[in-house]
């Protein structure tokens, strides 16, 4: 999916809200828990004299429950091992990220509620490309991502150049041109990833750590729990675009 469009999770709290609609996600931000202790702990043991302050941030945040979900667990573990060391608990800066379209207002109110349930925790928001500089450099202890490094900052330049679509709803002409979206798909992954972890490399200081987890799979064959979604999505676009109320371009 190319991320830098007007594309977004819902906002709010409706039916229809990400906020109410992603726990699949956020199993997945729980399996992070270890992870992110453990870069916590290793952060904390590294350092010759425990560091005044850490700033950790939360990149693809979206909005609900979610977007504090990592960012909390930095913060426990964070308290945790100052407990453990008989150290007072350090200042902590949490910055949340994601696309400027992103429903901020929702975010800004969770981050005023969890400050308030934080003492020695200050927070702010980031708005803008994780495919861009968020962070002055060396200046960001922990950055976490969950669910979010799939978007590509644009789909492939060969593949728009030749209106070629990613999923064509014909499944001969798209089992036909399989080889050539997936390696186009596979080679801008390559190049936003390297471009993310370059990025974050200034960001970081020495010693930094980043913990991310998102969607992939070993084998070229689709998984056919993932084709079974993507063909009723596409369905439904495709009607929705046969009777112009989306245009035929974008499906
Ligand atoms: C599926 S949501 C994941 C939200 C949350 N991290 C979770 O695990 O539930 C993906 C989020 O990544 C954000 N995103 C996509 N591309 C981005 C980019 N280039 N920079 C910052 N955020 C981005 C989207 O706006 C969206 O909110």
């Amino acid at each position: 999916m190319a991320s830098e469009q007007t594309v977004h999770m819902n906002g709010g709290q409706g039916d229809t809200s990400y906020a109410r609609n992603s726990s699949l996600q956020n199993a997945e931000q729980n399996r992070m828990r270890p992870l992110i202790e453990e870069a916590i702990a290793d952060l904390l043991s590294a350092s010759a004299s425990m560091p005044r302050s850490m700033v950790v941030a939360d990149l693809g945040c979206s909005s609900g429950p979610n977007a504090l979900a990592l960012v909390s667990i930095a913060v426990d573990a964070i308290r945790g091992q100052c407990f453990r060391s008989r150290q007072p608990p350090l200042e902590v800066c949490v910055f949340l990220n994601d696309l400027p379209d992103n429903d901020f207002n929702m975010v800004m109110k969770s981050l005023v509620a969890f400050q308030q349930g934080h003492r020695s925790v200050v927070t702010g928001v980031i708005p803008g490309s994780f495919y861009g500089r968020l962070f002055t450099t060396g200046s960001l202890h922990l950055a976490c991502s969950a669910n979010s490094l799939h978007w590509l900052s644009e789909a492939p330049e060969e593949l728009r150049r030749n209106k070629i679509p990613a999923y064509d709803i014909d499944e001969h002409v798209r089992r036909g041109r399989r080889r050539v979206v997936i390696g186009a798909y596979a080679r801008q992954f390559r190049k936003d990833f390297k471009l993310f972890l370059e990025l974050r490399a200034k960001e970081l200081v020495a010693g930094g750590r980043l913990v991310v987890s998102l969607a992939g799979r070993r084998s070229e064959e689709p998984a056919a729990e993932f084709t079974h979604a993507w063909e009723s999505v596409v369905l439904i676009l495709s009607e929705m675009a046969s009777k112009g109320v989306i245009n035929k371009s974008k499906v």
